[in-house]
């Protein structure tokens, strides 16, 4: 559909530890990238509901639950689990190629 997708590298595997979230700004996007037991996944860093910062929230298998009012997506398809929020996080295709991880935007 976007003719003009771009591959975007945001940082090295290693700084984001399996369970944890780190923020990285790249090319205009503010994302929040997530290592769900060596598996990576990327999503917008702000939340839908407000001004809470996804990679500042908790991070409990493939679910995160922004820090500011408590609502959780699902990491892998950006899904509302939990209330107040109620719109999705949009996600990104993310993928390792000799250690760094990249997405498609
Ligand atoms: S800002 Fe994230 S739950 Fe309200």
């Amino acid at each position: 559909m976007d003719a003009a997708e771009r591959r975007i590298e945001l940082c090295q595997a290693t700084e984001v530890a399996p369970g944890s979230v780190i923020k990285v700004e790249k090319e205009g996007l503010e994302l929040a990238v997530f290592n769900v037991d060596g598996s990576f996944y990327v999503t917008d860093d702000h939340c839908t509901h407000g001004p809470g910062s996804l990679s500042d929230g908790f991070v409990d298998g493939d679910v995160v639950e922004c820090n500011f009012h408590g609502g959780c997506f699902n990491i892998k398809t950006g899904e509302v689990v939990e209330p107040p929020c109620t719109i999705p996080i949009r996600t990104y295709r993310a993928e390792v190629e000799n250690g760094a991880v990249f997405i498609f935007a």
